[in-house]
């Protein structure tokens, strides 16, 4: 078998972090059940080119006992859990092309790796996959019926290509299903960004002044966990309703020219480029704590800040020091890079569940429907998400009423009033 993972005799632990995370996974848990029996994807081949963690590993688990054939490679140079790519290869018989730490090189050398084996189905977080497929690899788009897109980011690339007219498949929006961003951007981001710069720093957020660059479903859960450890909390939009919310919500709203000068850490989870730029490092105290929550590493200026700097120095793992010319302090976590998975384990599997239940639903569907789409977006289709919602409910053990007739009649009226 092909593969290229950093040391296989890390498969023992790797196996133990798959399986603790398996134990979170129900629904997950509860269509590989199913599809072992069904094997709704036998022959199809898939390449996938996500963060490789634990999480992704039950996903890769769940497509092969539903008779896919796959091939991971990673989504991020810095996010490969090693003893999981060495686990699913040694104890899984899973093909991963993924070593934390890859340089560009071979980040875009594993995904033409994962796709040589020509897929039917690509599986993408962010669209490196499907943007490299249609640049260097025309040949194989004829064999691909559809793709599954996993975040903001990659759904905002994918609309772009099929606006101009260069999407040359169907692919299916995962993360806007709202058993996606509504849970996995806002309480999974909120949770494991803090993950990632608590463990980075060991700083204590209560009373912290924290700037969080952008109030779509990441910012927000990223303030609301702020606000939730103590810590003062300032947000900065572009978009009047998301600002006007983030006030409301109980933030400051401020430009980033104005916060510059008052934040103690700052979170920037825009999807945009250079949200934090010279003329802000400029304005900055002394120490203060730069982490990035957005899918590439580009909303921090990093090149700029480099320029700047008169020394840089690793401080502890994964936070960089970079000293500017008059002496300030800024410190960089995780090479600028998403900062959970970079500093963390990323979101924890009880999240990772629904978005990648859909992710499993969102392949089948495209397996038996796809030759019936065009070259566009699409959303998951709503029953997909609320049956996903359904089963996450039940293994949480809740339940939830349902209309009674009078109800029903009620609500189809337009009689009865005052
Ligand atoms: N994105 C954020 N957290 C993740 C995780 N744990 N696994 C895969 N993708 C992720």
């Amino acid at each position: 078998m092909e593969y290229h993972v950093a040391r296989l005799s890390l498969a023992p632990e790797g196996k133990k972090s798959i399986e603790w995370a398996q134990r979170e996974m129900p629904v997950l848990e509860g269509i590989r059940n199913n599809w072992f029996r069904e094997r709704p994807l036998e022959g199809v081949r898939l390449s996938a080119c996500l963060h490789v963690t634990a999480e992704t590993a039950v996903l890769m688990i769940t497509l092969r006992d539903g008779g896919c054939e796959v091939r991971l490679c990673a989504s991020n140079p810095l996010s490969t859990q090693d003893e999981v790519a060495a686990s699913l290869v040694e104890d899984y018989g899973i093909p991963v092309f993924a070593v934390r730490g890859e340089d560009r090189d071979t980040y875009y050398r594993h995904i033409a790796q994962a796709l040589s084996f020509t897929p039917h189905l690509t599986m993408d977080d962010g669209a490196d996959l499907v943007s490299y497929l249609h640049q260097k690899g025309q040949d194989m788009i004829p064999h691909v019926i559809g793709g599954t897109e996993e975040t903001t980011t990659g759904v905002i690339r994918l609309k772009s290509m099929a606006g101009s007219g260069k999407l040359n498949y169907p692919i299916v929006a995962v993360n806007d299903a709202k058993t996606k961003h509504l849970f996995d951007n806002r309480y999974g981001t909120g949770q494991s960004t803090w993950e990632g710069i608590l463990r980075a720093t060991h700083t204590l957020l209560a009373g912290k002044k924290v700037v969080v660059a952008g109030y779509g479903w990441c910012g927000r859960g990223i303030a609301l966990r702020a606000r939730g450890l103590g810590a003062r909390v300032c947000v900065t939009e572009i978009d009047p309703v998301k600002g006007l919310e983030a006030l409301m919500d109980g933030n400051e709203v401020k430009t980033m020219e104005e916060a510059a000068s008052w934040g103690e850490v700052f979170i920037t989870a825009t999807g945009n480029i250079s949200v934090i730029r010279r003329e802000h490092f400029l304005a900055m105290n002394d120490g203060v704590i730069l982490a990035n929550a957005g899918h590439f590493n580009v909303e921090i200026d990093i090149e700029e800040l480099e320029k700047m700097s008169a020394n840089l120095r690793e401080v502890r793992p994964m936070v960089a020091e970079y000293t500017l010319r008059d002496g300030k302090r800024v410190f960089l976590l995780g090479e600028g890079r998403l900062v959970n998975l970079a500093c963390a384990e990323g979101h924890p599997p009880m999240v990772m569940d629904m978005s990648f239940a859909n992710q499993a639903l969102a392949a089948r569907y495209l397996h038996e429907k796809g030759d019936t789409l065009a070259k566009d977006v699409y959303p998951v289709p709503e029953e997909l998400d609320r049956e996903v919602a359904k089963v996450k409910l039940a293994t949480m053990k809740a339940s939830i009423d349902t209309l009674t007739p009078r109800q029903e009649k009620y609500l189809a009226s337009w009689e009865e009033g005052t």
